[in-house]
């Protein structure tokens, strides 16, 4: 397939690149930056050099694909003013679904986020009333980078109702990239596994998301699917039922089949239900922090 990748320079993006390309797919990378080369890289991607906030762009880069997957955005609401983050990642999954729609892509994958749910990023705590997190659990983000991604879901929603595109929106729990990202993220949770965490001791491999967005890609389905993908574990050695007791011992949060441990995981299971995707998308993770990191959360 001819699948397009933008934020193809980024944490997601970039693995997603190698992913697809291993499946044999014919690959074309778009992010903000400019190309290292002006002759084809051999081996890499071609690279097309493109702000999605720009329509034009959008339309030139999208059309004749057969899929794209789109993993720009600002991934966080720290780090830029508030109508920056809503403004770039809206406009720019504004103008890729409609670009889709426009040049009858038949698939895209839109990388949401965890944030949808909105406990990651609330500036006033916010508490889901159940865990593990799944596709049930009300979405009512108070960020503008997780409403944003909300409001891109639900144009996804308009896009398969006004066409032949279908959508699948994967919504990933923070991303671990390689050894010193988990000793840094993960590190001190699985030191101090009491101390609340917002995305409820989830965390995700980024070469497993990027076989879940390759799934994505090549999985028949028809409409919009929206799935959370996380590893099956959680980030400590302690059940959840426990995490949750000493960290929000007066929430009142309900524990889902509290059974410990999940079906098919050794380990204790993450405060994210990524059963969805497994099921949808034929999607097994494999990898876990204890695969880089010791009980201490220091790395191997
Ligand atoms: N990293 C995480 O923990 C995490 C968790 C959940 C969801 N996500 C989502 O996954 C996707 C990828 O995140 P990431 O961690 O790779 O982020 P990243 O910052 O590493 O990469 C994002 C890329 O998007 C590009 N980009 C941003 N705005 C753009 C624009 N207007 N036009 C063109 N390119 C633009 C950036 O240049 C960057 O290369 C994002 O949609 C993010 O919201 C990330």
């Amino acid at each position: 397939m001819r699948v397009l990748v933008t934020g193809a320079r980024g944490k997601v993006g970039a693995a997603a690149v190698t992913e697809l390309q291993r499946a044999g797919h014919e690959v074309t990378a778009t992010d903000l930056g400019a190309p290292v080369s002006a002759a084809p890289v051999p081996g890499a991607a071609h690279y097309l050099q493109a702000d999605l906030t720009d329509a034009g762009a959008v339309h030139a880069a999208v059309a004749g694909m057969d899929a794209v997957v789109h993993a720009a955005a600002i991934p966080v609401p720290v780090n830029h003013a508030p109508h920056v983050v809503f403004s770039n990642n809206v406009m720019a999954g504004f103008n890729v679904v409609e670009a889709c729609v426009r040049w009858q892509v038949p698939r895209l994958v839109n990388l949401s986020s965890e944030a949808v749910q909105g406990a990651v990023f609330a500036e006033r705590p916010q508490l889901p009333a159940c865990l593990p997190i799944d596709e049930r659990t009300p979405a009512t983000p108070q960020d503008p980078y997780g409403f944003g991604k909300l409001v891109i879901e639900q144009w996804c929603d308009a896009a398969v109702a006004r066409s032949e595109l279908s959508v699948v929106s994967i919504r990933p729990s923070w991303v671990q990239r390689d050894a010193d990202d988990y000793e840094r993220n993960l590190g001190p949770i699985i030191r101090d596994p009491g101390q609340p965490s917002l995305g409820f001791w989830s965390y995700t491999d980024n070469e497993d998301l990027a076989v879940a967005i390759r799934l994505a890609v090549e999985v028949p389905l028809t409409g919009h699917e929206v799935v959370y993908v996380a590893q099956p574990d959680n980030a400590t050695n302690r059940h959840l039922d426990a995490l949750v007791a000493t960290a929000f011992p007066d929430a009142g949060i309900e524990i889902r089949d509290s059974s410990e441990p999940a079906q098919g995981v050794a380990t204790p299971r993450s405060g994210i239900d990524s059963s969805k995707a497994q099921r949808l998308l034929g999607w097994s993770p494999t990898r876990s922090w204890r695969d880089v990191l010791d009980d201490d959360g220091r790395q191997r």
